[in-house]
């Protein structure tokens, strides 16, 4: 039978008919698992990816969650981690060796580039080129080992051309990760794109519900396996079997979920493209003049940023206090209408150095109905 994307969210990995006919998967809280005989507990452990040894291998519950994510992204294997930088430090860590170079194509999470900035202390460097690819042939040194991505970024929301991004990485024999928080495999499926590695922070929209905090790496056998021994078993950032439970209820929505926040983010944007307050809106259904976009992406999610004209902290801090339903806070991706900017009370001139205007607002738009939501952001607009 096919799997649709909405048949792997929803009954993809499970089997009922082993679990009492449980329509939910028994969270087998256990951190270990017994043996009837020795030979049968050395004889798994030689092998223990396969094998229900001990929960920070393989665990049941979690490994549910592994085949759906894996099958979404249309990737061979994938492996759960505590946390979206489990994830990213596994790829890192398992990949990179001393004398290794990263090269970050686009605006990148912050605590990921701080994770290569740390790496500096073991010989591994790194460098960054912004989302124009024309630079990239010149930025790839003979040294790199790992081209890393954003697409859509959680900032700007640029995007990039990841067919081409992969074509001119596989020339050189250049592993590609994407972080595909943005988009979730819903709306893109990098590895059919010629990507090798898929990351995510589960804890947005996949689990969705800003209850649980969890990552996930997708990729071939090969690669995951590597992953495995060294990022995630010695690294040890570990899904706990309560935390896949929850992100595998969040995964069965998803398909809906997506679509609620599609629809109320492009109301946003239409609603903010009349406000002469904003000098500019981020948002990557803007950006019809990219032509792989529409190739590369089924749909847009609902995290967006625009800037101000009045671009400084107290315009800011009016702006945002200004508002009620979005509430104040770092993450995105959940249910719930957030709102945060980079901007500080004394690092305006910082941010402009790094391409950011002091008056960027980033919007997390949640499922509460766009009607509301631009009533909010009226009524902030007010507040100027
Ligand atoms: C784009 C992106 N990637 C990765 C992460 C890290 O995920 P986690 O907070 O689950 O570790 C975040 C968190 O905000 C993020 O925004």
């Amino acid at each position: 039978m096919l799997h649709t994307d909405e048949k792997i969210c929803t009954h993809f990995g499970e089997d009922p008919s082993k679990t009492f006919g449980s329509v939910t998967p028994p969270i087998y809280q256990t951190s270990l698992f017994a043996f009837q005989s020795f030979k049968e507990f050395t004889e798994a452990q030689a092998l223990e990816r396969e094998n229900y040894v001990y929960s920070r291998g393989v665990n049941p519950t979690v490994e549910v969650l592994e085949k759906k994510l894996a099958a979404l992204e249309r990737g061979e294997k994938c492996k759960c981690f505590g946390s979206g930088m489990g994830a990213i430090s596994a790829v890192f860590f398992s990949l990179l060796k001393s004398g290794d170079h990263v090269l970050f194509i686009n605006n990148i999470y912050g605590p990921t580039t701080q994770l290569a900035e740390h790496l500096q202390k073991f010989n591994i460097s790194y460098s960054s080129i912004g989302h124009d690819l024309t630079s990239l042939d010149a930025a790839i040194q003979d040294n790199t080992k790992l081209i890393y991505v954003e697409s859509p970024g959680t900032m700007l929301m640029n995007v990039l051309d990841l067919q081409a991004v992969a074509r001119k990485a596989k020339e050189k024999g250049i592993i590609t990760a994407i972080d595909n928080t943005w988009s979730t495999p819903l709306f893109q499926k990098p590895l059919t794109l010629g990507f090798d590695l898929s990351i995510h922070s589960l804890t947005k929209y996949i689990g969705g519900h800003s209850d649980v905090v969890g990552g996930a790496v997708i990729g071939s056998y090969d690669l995951v396996d590597k992953i495995f021994t060294y990022g995630y078993q010695l690294n040890g950032s570990v899904l706990s079997p309560n935390d896949a439970f929850l992100i595998i209820r969040g995964l069965r929505t998803l398909p809906i979920r997506l679509k609620q926040h599609q629809e109320n983010a492009l109301k946003v944007v239409e609603y903010l493209q009349t406000k002469e307050e904003i000098a500019r809106i981020y948002h990557p259904s803007l950006e019809k003049n990219k032509p792989f976009l529409q190739k590369q992406m089924k749909g847009f999610t609902g995290l967006l940023s625009f800037e101000l004209k009045q671009a400084d902290f107290a315009t800011v801090c009016r702006f945002i206090d200004g508002l009620s339903l979005f509430k104040i806070g770092v993450s995105w991706g959940g249910y719930e209408s957030l709102v945060n900017a980079p901007v500080k009370a004394n690092n305006e001139e910082a941010l402009q150095e790094q391409g950011l205007s002091p008056g960027l607002i980033r919007l997390s738009i949640g499922l509460e109905g766009s009607e509301i939501q631009i009533q909010d952001l009226e009524s902030a607009f007010q507040q100027l």
